[in-house]
């Protein structure tokens, strides 16, 4: 089955060989992004390749400025994979060179992935997850969508290794995001969330978040917010591509609210639901 494609070949994933001089692998001296695709439908496709491109300018990084033909090889990496319900992982690097800091004089490296829903447990989006608090450790450059994840990765171990689904990362007692995620809480109904800035990912579900609540007409508000400030919470929950929209129930040791998924996030999800 063809599920993978390195700069125009399509291949199967056990032939996706990417040599040692690749600069993904030899600095992470790229950015990515994770598509989800479902019933064949590319969910919010244009919005990912926007950030992407983003991505790689803020890195000086020159992807094929002909995005219709980007977006075609994605379409075309969907098709040959067979696969109605998946996700597409895209990462573009600064090509294969030998080793050296300095940019090399090289064509960049366009690796796709197609893959099956990897789910979240079950129950957790119906019943709610728990997410530790973790010190944001990451760098000043966070809207960057960028190969480099060893801060997240540490994190969501921690919060793995105690049996939980996220780190949830304060930075000078605010909370700025999950490890791989965007946080909310509720509050007397309306959201609020991490204001858009160089210390987080302006998350694709997030704009959809954003979106559903003025169609839903509850409150939208883009303001920081503190760890106290979870704790005293009605709801929580966090957002991406891959854990949608799930509640959060816990938070280190403590039980939010009543320990259940609120009215305000089960209206999202529902919404959601809808429109994928
Ligand atoms: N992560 N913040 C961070 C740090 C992320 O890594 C992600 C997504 C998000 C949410 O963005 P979006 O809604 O566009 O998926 C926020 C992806 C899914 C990942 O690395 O697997």
């Amino acid at each position: 089955m063809i599920t993978a494609c390195f700069n125009g070949k399509f291949v199967e994933p056990n032939e996706l060989v990417v040599p040692i001089d690749e600069r993904g692998h030899q600095f992470g001296d790229g950015v990515y992004e994770v598509i989800r695709i479902y019933d064949g439908k590319p969910f919010m496709i244009d919005e990912h390749l926007d950030r992407l491109y983003q991505s790689a300018d803020a890195i000086k990084l020159r992807i094929d400025p002909d995005r219709g033909a980007f977006k075609n090889t994605m379409l075309e990496l969907i098709q040959k994979s067979g696969l109605t319900n998946l996700d597409l992982y895209v990462q573009v690097t600064r090509g294969i060179a030998p080793r050296n800091h300095l940019f090399p004089d090289c064509p960049v490296s366009v690796s796709m992935t197609a893959k099956s829903f990897r789910s979240i447990p079950v129950g957790k989006k119906d019943s709610g997850a728990s997410v530790i608090l973790h010190p944001d450790e990451r760098w000043a450059k966070c809207y960057i969508k960028s190969l480099n994840l060893l801060p997240n990765i540490l994190a969501k171990q921690a919060a793995y290794e105690k049996g939980y689904l996220e780190a949830i990362l304060v930075r000078d007692g605010i909370v700025t995001e999950g490890a791989s995620s965007n946080v909310y809480i509720v509050k007397n109904s309306s959201i609020i969330t991490t204001p858009i800035s160089n210390h987080i990912l302006s998350g694709i579900t997030r704009m959809a978040v954003k979106n559903m609540a003025e169609y839903l007409e509850i409150p939208f508000i883009e303001d920081q917010f503190t760890p106290d400030e979870m704790f005293q919470a009605d709801e929580i929950f966090i957002t991406s591509t891959t854990l949608e929209i799930t509640p959060i129930t816990r938070v280190d040791d403590k039980q939010i609210n009543n320990g259940k998924p609120g009215s305000v996030t089960k209206a999202l999800q529902e919404r959601f639901r809808q429109i994928i």
